[in-house]
């Protein structure tokens, strides 16, 4: 991963696997600082290459003691001692630092997993961290080893109250400080206190990551790219309808004005008057010059009697590629120039490298790909033959911050808000085979349920919220009469960043509104259920 040309002062992560890095990221990002994620293994020339102004060593599921546990990076504490750039272990990379200075780390009798007590110590060397561990705080803690004896030279300043011996923080000379417990995790009291001394009393980092002036340098970056390459090279942007996409181009509309050309593909999947709602926004309120092809026969047709959900995504994924080139050729024609340049709405999450040691002590697989679940199909993927060089101006951001970033360019904020929408749309919510009839009566349940969760002051406080058609017929009775039809399942999740997910639970009388109107209004439905599954076992779609 290339360091971005920033002018924000760099922390560095190095990650041992725990399931709180991204955490760490998250946190340090929201109090200003510029962070970044890399395995724990890298090479001292790559933590180099940053030149990091702090250091923080991630928690992480492995001993020290056991074979092929991830070490530090040969020779990182006598750079980081040369160099004065202040260091901060979390568990393991709390455990870690001792371990290499010679102290003593053993398999602790009494584990310490969730909230604990932590008790200051009064000592001369806990001054400076005095108003943080004076008094008991709770802390969250996640370990199965603890620290027995100190490296030469440094000092406990905080005792974990369960355990008097066992040490929950520790500062070592040469600006080395080290935690048992994750500040990271909101559930410790004082966790963001903790962090911002580390950051800019002892780091002296500077709160300059903000979204203005990330805005601002990704402008100078995309007009740099795109001029140096040609002076008048053109840029080709797929909108899926998300917030990603529309943020990335709304971002390098700014950089490089008309020579940006979007270009929105209706698949026929999208859900009620999407298509219209999207391209006024496109069009009305970012100003955006947006060619809509609309290519839903063509997918339809593609799609027609298909049920398997794997074909269904990679007919979706082939199809798009098809259409979009076709367009990219098409424009490169009218403007008598090549396209240069492909947007992607790529974000942090996607680009986060995870070595495959570390990865594997973590408990999982060797590479993050190694079990496809389901093979994503993004709108707006990148098409693999095609000869365009990327603008990712998003990939340094995590979702919450694309979000701000979106706010800043004039993205309204409903738009932004909007629950996920996945790249083959509602082919994925219909069960079975696709056609324009199913397809409608799911565009009217899932409108009417996502109505009324807006009205209803639900929707912000659900992560992901639709309707799914299932290709089963129930008995109902509407009127006077017996019907034969179709059933609609309710999914509503709250997550965080999608990859686990629990069931968003309503009260019953919304519920019971809800069912009735879809049946009542949709014809062809005559029954509706509740998905109440978490992820995992399940996923969030259906399909
Ligand atoms: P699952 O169903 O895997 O979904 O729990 C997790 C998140 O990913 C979205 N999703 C997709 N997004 N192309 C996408 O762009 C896809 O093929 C796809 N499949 C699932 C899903 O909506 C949820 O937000």
């Amino acid at each position: 991963m290339k360091k971005l040309k920033t002018s924000h002062e760099t922390l560095l992560i190095l990650d041992y696997g725990s399931q709180f890095t991204r955490l760490i990221a998250r946190r340090t990002r929201e109090l200003g600082v510029y962070s970044l994620i890399i395995p724990g293994d890298s090479s001292l020339e790559k933590i180099r290459g940053y030149e990091p102004k702090a250091i923080i060593l991630s928690g992480g599921p492995a001993s020290v003691y056991d074979p092929g546990a991830p070490q530090l990076p040969k020779g990182l504490l006598e750079y980081q001692e040369q160099a004065g750039i202040p260091l901060l272990g979390i568990c393991y990379g709390m455990q870690l630092i001792v371990h290499e200075l010679g102290g003593k780390v053993h398999p602790a009798k009494v584990r310490e997993y969730g909230r604990e007590t932590v008790v200051g110590r009064a000592s001369k060397a806990a001054r400076s961290w005095k108003t943080l561990f004076s008094k008991k705080q709770t802390v969250w803690m996640s370990h199965g080893d603890e620290i027995d004896t100190l490296p030469k030279g440094w000092t406990c300043i905080a005792n974990s109250n369960s355990k008097a011996r066992s040490p929950a923080a520790l500062v070592g000379p040469a600006q080395r400080m080290a935690l048992q417990f994750h500040p990271e995790v909101t559930h410790t009291e004082h966790g963001e206190k903790i962090l911002r001394h580390f950051l800019f009393r002892v780091a002296k980092m500077k709160a300059d990551w903000t979204m203005k002036s990330v805005s601002k340098e990704q402008i100078e970056l995309i007009r740099t790219q795109v001029e140096a390459a040609n002076v008048q090279g053109h840029v080709l942007c797929a909108l899926s309808g998300g917030v990603d996409s529309a943020v990335a181009a709304a971002l390098v509309h700014r950089a490089i004005g008309d020579r940006l050309h979007c270009v929105f593909v209706d698949h026929g999947l999208l859900r009620f008057n999407e298509r219209a709602r999207v391209m006024e926004l496109f069009e009305k309120k970012l100003k955006l010059s947006v060619t809509c092809v609309d290519a839903s026969q063509r997918f339809l047709t593609k799609l027609a009697g298909v049920t398997d959900p794997e074909q269904k995504r990679k007919i979706i994924g082939a199809e798009f590629i098809a259409v979009f080139d076709a367009e990219a050729a098409k424009l490169s024609q009218k403007l008598g120039k090549p396209i240069d340049f492909l947007v992607q709405g790529t974000l942090y999450p996607d680009v986060i490298e995870s070595s495959p040691a570390v990865s594997a002590a973590a408990g999982g697989p060797a590479s993050k790909f190694a079990v496809t679940i389901k093979s994503h199909h993004n709108v707006g993927g990148l098409p693999k033959d095609m000869k365009f060089k990327l603008i990712e101006p998003l990939r340094e951001l995590f979702k919450d911050e694309v979000r701000a970033l979106g706010a800043q360019l004039g993205v309204p904020k409903e738009f932004l808000k909007r629950h996920p929408f996945p790249g083959p749309g509602l082919a994925v919510r219909v069960l079975g085979a696709v056609d324009p009839r199913v397809l409608e009566i799911l565009r009217q349940a899932d409108e009417i349920f996502i109505s009324m969760l807006i009205e209803e002051k639900l929707y912000d406080k659900i992560w992901q919220a639709f309707a799914v058609f299932l290709p089963i017929r129930t008995v109902g009775v509407q009127g006077d009469g017996r019907t034969h039809d179709h059933v609609v399942a309710l999914r509503a999740v709250t997550s965080r960043d999608g990859m686990t997910a629990d069931s968003f639970f309503f009260a019953p009388d919304f519920l019971a509104r809800v069912a009735a109107r879809i049946c009542n209004e949709v014809k062809g439905v005559s029954r509706v259920v509740l998905d109440v599954s978490s992820k995992p076992p399940a996923t969030i779609e259906w399909e």
